[in-house]
């Protein structure tokens, strides 16, 4: 089978390389991959940045957004040859600590969690992979052409999840929501905050084109001012801060309402300093009784949270977030970012184009 994999820790060039057929275990499925999400983590492990590869080797597949087809399940599991898949990407960390124990290794205290395609286990990016039954999640077969959207689904269903808990401290009624960042989890955040009921803006620097036209579908509204401008006038209860730009955060932090709560789900690059009042955002997020949160990856609960939110969303406007899906041998074009993609795919079967 073809295989799309990288070095990581250097920036040599990903490549296709043709490996063994994977065999499932006992416990497992195998999976005819079907598409693949393509995201920042996914360009900074190419650059180098970020990934570790397996033990003992150099190389890993890479792929975290996966979508696939079951090819073969254990008899007596949950699923069946056909089915519409996708595999979770992170495992509990061998000792395991108490939150790994608990399920919830999302939030993994001692970092020694595992993640497929990113963190020493081999990613989702082949024409065949198998997962664990236990770490695979059925999809409404609606959902065939975009469920490789399940993945960034499940970060921000976790990151609501999180929202709500943090409100629920005292009495909470938000109304308005301010997303930063009209990338793929943007606006998977505001389609989970429209489903809501809450008043949804978003706001990226682009002044038209296909994020534009996915807020208007959506019923949100699309800001392209600044974050103070905006955010000082709407005063949020909530922020969901997607671009990870230093500036954007902490003007974001710094215009929340009262109670309010900012999400931070963007993965910056370290190294890049700004000039911020330290004195006033600490006054205001006290006076205000303000949270600011992280939010990375998901557990099984919000698998089954996104799954929910897909299957309530408009399936033309989950379309419309995908702006180009390229076949796997022509890799090196979905690798390099566009100023108008929303959500890039690699498409591993015919099935999948
Ligand atoms: C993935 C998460 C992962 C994180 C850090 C993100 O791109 O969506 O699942 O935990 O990278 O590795």
């Amino acid at each position: 089978m073809r295989a799309l994999t990288v070095q990581p820790g250097t920036a040599g060039p990903a490549r296709i390389d043709d490996l063994p057929d994977p065999v499932a275990g006992d416990h497992e499925l195998l999976v005819e991959g079907l598409a693949l999400g393509v995201c920042g983590t996914d360009r900074e492990i190419v650059a180098g940045g970020y990934g570790w590869a397996p033990p003992g080797r150099d190389r890993l597949i890479l792929g975290h957004e996966s979508l696939g087809r079951v090819r073969q399940a254990p008899s007596g599991s949950a699923f069946t040859a056909g089915d519409l898949v996708v595999g979770v990407v992170r495992r509990p960390d061998p000792v395991p600590c108490g939150a790994c124990a608990h399920g919830e290794f999302d939030m993994c205290r001692n970092g020694r969690y595992t993640e497929r395609g990113i963190k020493q286990l081999d990613g989702y990016a082949a024409e065949l992979w198998t997962v664990e039954t236990d770490y695979a999640v059925s999809l409404d077969s609606r959902l065939a052409d975009v469920g490789m959207l399940m993945e960034p689904t499940t970060v921000v269903a976790k990151a609501w999840e999180q929202i709500d808990r943090i409100g629920a401290r005292a009495w909470n009624e938000p109304k308005t929501v301010l997303v930063t960042g009209a990338g793929p989890i943007g606006l998977l955040a505001a389609l989970l905050g429209v489903q809501r009921g809450l008043d949804v803006h978003l706001l990226d620097r682009v002044t038209d084109g296909p994020k534009v036209g996915a807020v208007a579908a959506l019923g949100a509204t699309y800001h392209h001012d600044p974050v103070t401008d905006v955010a000082g006038k709407l005063r949020p209860d909530i922020v969901i801060e997607a671009t990870g730009a230093g500036s954007v955060v902490f003007d974001a932090i710094a215009n929340t309402g009262t109670y309010g709560i900012t999400c931070l789900t963007g993965v910056s690059t370290a190294g890049r300093t700004i000039t911020i009042d330290a004195g006033a955002d600490n006054r205001q997020l006290v006076l205000e009784n303000d949270v600011v949160v992280g939010s990375v990856n998901a557990n099984l609960r919000h698998y089954q949270l996104a799954a929910q939110a897909l299957a309530q969303a408009d399936l033309g406007w989950l379309h419309q977030l995908i702006t180009r899906r390229i076949p796997l041998e022509r890799f090196a074009d979905a690798l390099t970012a566009r100023p108008d993609d929303i959500k890039v795919v690699l498409t591993l079967t015919d099935q999948g184009r």
